[in-house]
């Protein structure tokens, strides 16, 4: 039997990325968030309208996705309820948050440079997706109080054991992202079930495992 509970959460999970950017000032930002997903080589992020990633981003049309593995929770939980913006508002006020200017020392990650944009990479996550701003668009209803960024992935970077050797696709056996699921964190992914689409698509990672 169903029931109409009035979700007034809908955080079904995706993975947790650390975007970073740059501040007015030159300095990086650093924030988690999740409300992202990728399409080709492009990916729409979601982005409450007072946090300073959206100022950043609208101003430098560039960040880097940055994301960390389930083994890297503790670092983005330190990350949590901070904010880049110098003024807290009211009601981030009330939730906890606080203003920090130097995220990357907070939850203790290392500053990478990146290769073509200005935005450092987080040196420790396995992933890092150097991205240009593409469009942004006013989300959220009845009044809009996010921005939908489009992005163009321009540099991927991956831990090179994480590539399956010899092809241009990573490992979804080795790769377990920390994935936000109703504001909680989970990880630790395995393989269930037989994939049509991987079959489809001709994916090597099940050439390797039905050769195992
Ligand atoms: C695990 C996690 C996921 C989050 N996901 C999002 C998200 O998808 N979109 C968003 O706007 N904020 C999200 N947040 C909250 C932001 O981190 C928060 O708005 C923060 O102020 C952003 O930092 P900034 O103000 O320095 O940009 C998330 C926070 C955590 C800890």
């Amino acid at each position: 039997m169903h029931v109409v509970p009035g979700l007034k959460v809908l955080y079904f999970g995706t993975p947790v990325v650390l975007i970073s950017s740059l501040n007015e000032d030159g300095t990086a930002n650093l924030a988690p968030m999740s409300s992202a997903w990728w399409l080709g080589q492009s990916c729409m992020l979601g982005l409450g309208n007072g946090a300073q990633t959206t100022a950043n981003l609208l101003r430098e049309g560039e960040c880097v996705l940055n994301l960390p593995s389930s083994a890297m929770v503790d670092a983005v939980d330190r990350l949590a309820l901070t904010t880049g913006k110098a003024v807290v508002s009211d009601h981030k006020a009330k939730q906890g948050y606080r203003h920090e200017p130097d995220k990357f020392s907070v939850a203790r990650l290392t500053e990478q440079a990146s290769d073509l944009v200005r935005a450092p990479r987080v040196a420790e996550c396995p992933i890092q997706l150097e991205c240009r701003v593409v469009s942004a668009h006013p989300f959220g209803s009845p009044s809009p109080s996010a921005t939908a960024f489009q992005v163009e992935v321009v540099r991927a970077h991956v831990e090179e054991e994480l590539v399956l050797p010899g092809t241009h696709y990573v490992d979804p056996l080795g790769w377990d992202p920390l994935i936000m699921k109703f504001c909680e964190f989970f990880g630790g992914g395995h393989t269930i079930h037989p994939s049509r689409l991987a079959e489809g698509w001709n994916m090597p990672h099940l050439h390797r495992s039905t050769a195992g």
